[in-house]
């Protein structure tokens, strides 16, 4: 059996920054309000016409090649995780592929919305365990910003959510590096709590004469209740990952969980015990990215040297489906 480590990391930002202040012109909203229920004060929109969930992940996906000194035909596999593609078919990890120029090496979507980074670890780390692949690229890319319902109805989620990508050159390791264990989790029950309904195939036809009138074009979220699950079910899978590596929440040298709400990541690092200077949030400036927010905080953790090799580095994201999950690793 081999290892998994993380060679290299990516990271694309589209420019354009929305603060708070510019948000409250567009929305009934206010800085103070956004600040007190989500620790958010700004975030990244797309550019139309430059910016796409394909091209700003494969950005974050050649930055990650050039760090890790491969070149692109060492890449044996794609997988992209959004839940905000280009098109509806096909996924996003071929059109990733097209912008690269990579061989027809094969590339798999995920859809698992917030939790598609640690599913989409996992799915490498399975692939490199098992020696089929040496190298993964596992990509992360949302363009949010252009789903909003920007009337009182979707403020709450308007506010929250941010564009951006990030990519993970996974690779078999020659050291001591190695993914540790991944958790997945899911419950359906709960799908209709965070989702987007329409165009929806459960009607005759996708586009009705009046799908502009509907309340379902628009993101829905119950917000309280996601919020609960999200704090419940992050705390539960982390402590169930430490478990079974035999370690405890004093041995984690760095934390990063889903950026969903600064009061979610602060919950979830209280229940858990771990000291406020192991936790890497950076919500503030990026909002909720969805599956892209935990690879940017990593990347953003790395630059600024709070992650060394060899610290135990521990992911957790909960999201739309409900799915959510941990990754433990040691970098
Ligand atoms: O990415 C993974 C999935 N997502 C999450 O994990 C997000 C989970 N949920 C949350 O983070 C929080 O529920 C929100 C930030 C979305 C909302 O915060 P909240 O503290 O749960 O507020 P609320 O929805 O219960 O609304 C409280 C009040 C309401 O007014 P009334 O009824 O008390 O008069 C809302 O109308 O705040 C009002 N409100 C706003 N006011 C100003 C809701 N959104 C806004 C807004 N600006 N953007």
């Amino acid at each position: 059996m081999y290892q998994t480590k993380i060679a290299a990391v990516g990271r694309y930002l589209p420019e354009r920054n929305v603060t708070n202040k510019e948000l409250s012109a567009l929305i009934d909203t206010s800085h103070d309000w956004i600040v007190e229920r989500t620790g958010i004060h700004q975030r990244r929109w797309f550019k139309p016409g430059v910016d796409t969930t394909s091209n700003m992940g494969a950005k974050a996906a050649q930055q990650a090649i050039d760090r890790a000194g491969i070149s692109r035909n060492e890449v044996d596999f794609i997988v992209f995780a959004t839940l905000s593609p280009d098109y509806v078919f096909p996924g996003s990890g071929v059109l990733v592929q097209k912008h690269l120029e990579l061989d027809t090496i094969g590339a798999l979507d995920i859809r698992n919305q917030c939790s598609g980074f640690i599913y989409g670890l996992s799915v490498a780390d399975q692939y490199i365990k098992t020696g089929k692949y040496k190298n993964v690229l596992l990509i992360c890319s949302e363009i949010q910003s252009n789903i909003f319902d920007l009337s009182d109805k979707g403020r709450s989620m308007a506010v929250i959510f941010g564009d951006g990508a990030a990519a993970f050159l996974l690779q078999r390791s020659d050291n001591t590096a190695k993914i540790l264990t991944t958790h997945m989790h899911s419950e359906g029950r709960f799908a209709e709590e965070l989702f987007l309904k329409e165009p929806s195939g459960l009607e005759e036809k996708r586009i009705m004469p009046d799908l502009l009138e509907r309340d379902g074009i628009y993101p829905y979220m119950n917000g309280r209740h996601v919020f609960k699950h999200a704090v419940t079910r992050m705390t539960e899978s982390v402590s169930a990952a430490l478990e079974e590596c035999n370690k405890a929440p004093e041995d984690i040298d760095i934390m990063i969980p889903h950026q969903a709400n600064l009061r979610i990541a602060e919950a979830v690092r209280s229940k858990l015990n771990v000291e406020a200077r192991h936790v890497f949030n950076n919500i503030q400036d990026y909002g909720n990215t969805t599956a892209a927010s935990i690879p940017i905080a990593f990347f953003e953790a790395l630059e600024q040297e709070k992650v060394k090799r060899g610290d135990l580095i521990c992911f957790t994201a909960f999201g739309s489906g409900f799915t959510w999950g941990t990754a433990l690793l040691e970098y």
